[in-house]
Parts: structure tokens; sequence; C-alpha cells
């Protein structure tokens, strides 16, 4: 099983250039499912999860061809016919994104049988929001032998529903199958992430009506059929934040070329708090570390445009080494803290108390073999070897593959001393 390793201690100089958003690409590739015409996706990451996602069209009936260059990443699907209507464990399992099928199988085919993708080292991850939304819709929803029933074989209708927690995937499951349905949709507490602002622009240019795009209440009117467009991927705004906290760790001078601080609102004016230097120039944003040491700035996670839960794990890296300390709290999901022991035995100052973590800024980390544990807490280790003394070795990197193109080559050629090692 490959690991990495990185020896610490360089300041990061150079350009990084931000890759296509995965919590975009994911449901935009699904969205091919809801019409026969080819759907053309330019800027797609280059990802183990794009590629399960690839793989689960396909055995649907869909048809995808992935073309990768060194400038920008294109993709073709094509669901002319739709030869299964399930989508099985083994998919499902691997990546819990693939219930994002489940909404597009019942707008364009009446039926969908999706496997319950179960617990996973997060959190629970129920998906209940997604089956009330669907049977708002109309359809009928049944759970049997580990499977999600739904049926709407006189199609979806639409109606009003309110999501009493905000759900991301939630929203979009729920936003693609309004654009097949009659009549009108409203989604109301949705989620506004850039990454549903994306998907909803996508399928107004396939021919879908929505708006209200950015809000927390999207109308959907609902059309007979959709067409194929061409569609360019939002930059991803977890790796850019997590680039830019690598280069403040490290006191170093990056530009994080296609970063937008709008995409990363409440981020941006924490790093700033904390001392970073943020200057944002025509399409892309330079991150400089403090002159002095970084300053500790209490955080809390919260829905767009709140601090995203997937940098919850790096800010945490990233306040381990500050002056003074910080309270971290986590709202999104029950079970986020399982870098806090991987951290403190690189030297961290954490405890946790329930959803919150207490971090006491120390003067160095150290670097020691550590676990990466889900993608996000595997990316915090990556930051915090940046900066350890000595030799820091990650295991269990197959977690960074899923979210982050080519982690290594990008940080190498900001001078990391960063390799793969098998
Ligand atoms: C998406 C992101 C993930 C991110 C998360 C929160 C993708 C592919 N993944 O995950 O990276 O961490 O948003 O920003 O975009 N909930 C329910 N019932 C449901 C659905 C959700 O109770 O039916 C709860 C969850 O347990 C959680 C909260 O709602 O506490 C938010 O979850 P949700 O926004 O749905 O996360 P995902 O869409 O799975």
């Amino acid at each position: 099983m490959d690991k990495i390793r990185i020896r610490g201690g360089a300041p990061l100089s150079g350009n990084i250039t931000i890759s296509g958003a995965k919590n975009a690409a994911l449901p935009l590739m699904a969205a091919c499912l809801l019409t026969d015409k080819p759907l053309h996706l330019v800027n797609v990451p280059d990802l183990s999860d794009v590629t399960s996602m690839a793989e689960l069209l396909t055995q649907l009936g869909g048809e995808v061809d992935f073309k990768k260059a060194a400038e920008s990443h294109r993709m073709t699907l094509c669901a002319k016919d739709l030869s299964s209507t399930t989508a099985p464990y083994d998919l499902v399992r691997k990546m819990r994104a693939s219930v994002l099928v489940l909404g597009p199988l019942v707008a364009r085919a009446g039926e969908a049988n999706v496997s319950l993708p179960g617990g996973c080292a997060i959190g629970t991850r129920p998906i209940d929001l997604h089956l009330k939304g669907l049977e708002a819709l109309g359809a009928e929803i049944a759970l049997d032998g580990g499977y999600i029933h739904a049926k709407a074989p006189q199609g979806l209708k639409g109606a009003t529903f309110t999501f009493p927690i905000i759900s991301v995937t939630g929203t979009e499951n729920l936003l693609m199958a309004a654009t097949l349905a009659k009549g009108e949709t409203r989604l109301i507490n949705a989620a506004r992430e850039p990454e549903v602002g994306d998907l909803a622009h996508c399928l107004n240019g396939m021919g879908a009506k929505i708006s209200g795009i950015g809000t927390d209440t999207l109308i959907i009117e609902g059309v007979n059929r959709l067409e194929g467009t061409t569609h360019h991927v939002i930059a991803d705004r977890i790796e850019a934040g997590t680039y830019a906290m690598a280069a403040a760790l490290t006191n170093g001078s990056v530009r994080l070329k296609g970063a937008h601080l709008a995409l990363i609102p409440t981020v941006a004016a924490l790093l700033q708090q904390a001392g970073v230097e943020l200057e944002e120039n025509d399409d892309s944003v330079l991150v400089k570390g403090p002159s002095d040491r970084l300053q500790g700035v209490d955080m809390m996670t919260e829905p767009f445009p709140g601090f995203a839960t997937d940098l919850q794990a790096q800010w945490m890296a990233l306040m381990s080494l500050t002056e003074g300390a910080a309270m971290i709290t986590e709202t999104i999901w029950e079970n986020r803290f399982m870098h806090v022991p991987e951290l403190c035995r690189m030297g961290a100052n954490i405890t946790v108390h329930g959803s919150s973590a207490l971090v006491r800024g120390v003067q160095q980390l150290k670097g020691a073999p550590v676990m990466a544990t889900d993608l996000r807490a595997s990316v915090s280790l990556v930051l915090a070897g940046l900066v350890a003394t000595g030799d820091t070795l990650i295991n269990r990197v197959y977690h960074l593959d899923r979210g982050y193109e080519r982690v290594e080559e990008k940080l190498r050629a900001c001078g990391a001393d960063i390799e793969r090692v098998r």
C-alpha cells in the first residue's frame, strides 16, 4: 500500500494550479443520466472518486470518455440508453456520493434501485432527506435487502419540500429530479454551497428552468426533456483552502491559480485574523505566511457561506502551531476528530470536549509515522508533516487520492520534500 514520506521544514514558494472541484464534478457527472444527449464537462479533476462515479455510470449504460490533458481535463458523458437502474453495493460502498444517481434515475427512467450507503468513518451520514424529498415529488420508496427501491412510473410531480437540515447532496438529488417533474418544485432551506450553484447552472444549460440559484430557495419549473451542453467545472474551494493553509503553516508564499476568495469567504476572513496575507488578482490568490507567529483563531464549521467542515482538519493542523489557543467546533459531522490523536502524536496539544476541540499552540511539531483515516484528515497530516522537524510517514494514502489531484507533484513544485513510497 502506498505511503507518503515528507521531510518538513521548507517554506512553500511558487504556484499551485487549483483543480476542478470534486464535489461539483460528481453531481455534474450524475446529471448525464437526465438526457440521452452528450454532456461535455471541462476541468474535471483526475481523482479516484471521479473514476468510481464513471464506473457506476458505465454500469447503468452510460458512456464515459475522459481525456486528460496538462491544461484541463475534459470528460464526455452520454447516457443514450439506460441498461440498468441499479447502483450496486460494491460501488456505493466505495463512495457515498453514488447516491447522486438516485434522483436522475427516478426522474428519467421512473425507477431506481440504489444500495443504502451505510455508515462511514466521519459519522452515520443518513440519506433520509433525499428519500423524503423524492416522496414529496410523488416517488414511492421502499427499503429492502439493503437497497432503496424508488418508483414513479407516471413520472414525478412538482411540490414544495423544506429541508429540516441543510443537505448538500440531498439538495442536488432533488434539484436534478425536479428538472423533469411535472409543474413547479420549490426546495426550501436548500444548500447554498457553490457546487450546488454550479450544478444548477449546468442543468439550465441543458434546458432546465431553475431560479433562485445561490439562495436557500430553489424554484424549478419542470420541463419534458433535457439536452446536452458543455460546462466548465468550478475550482475546488477545499483544495484552494488546503493549500492556502499549507502556505501559511510553512510561512511560505504561494500563488493559487484559479482560486477565488468568494468561494471561501469565512476561511479567508479567519486566515487574515490569524495573520495570513491574501491578495486576489484576476484569476489567482497570493497567500503569504505571517511575518511573526500565527495567531490562534476560534472556528465553527457551518454550511456555506460558513467555514466548510471539509477544511476543519486542516484548520486544526494550522492552529496547532499558533501563539495562544483556538477552539474548533464541528457542527456538521458527529465523528470528525479522528485526526486529533495523529496530530497529537506529532506533538500537537489538542483536547476534545464533545463536538469541540481546544488547540493550544506549540512551538514545533515533530515528524512521526501516522495513519490517514479519511480524506480531509489525511491532508491535515500532510500539512503537519510539511512543517514538522524530521520525517513524517503517512499510511493509507488512498484516502488522499480520492480528493487531491497530484498532491505530491503540486507541493514538490513549491519546494516541499515529499514523495510517495511503496
Ligand atoms: C457533502 C459533501 C461532503 C461535505 C458535506 C457537508 C459531496 C459529494 N460531499 O456531503 O464533502 O462534508 O456535504 O458540507 O458534496 N443529513 C441528514 N439526512 C440526510 C442528509 C444529511 O440528517 O438525508 C445530515 C448529515 O448527517 C449531516 C448534515 O445533514 O449531519 C449535512 O450532510 P450533507 O450536506 O447531506 O452531506 P453530504 O451531501 O453527504
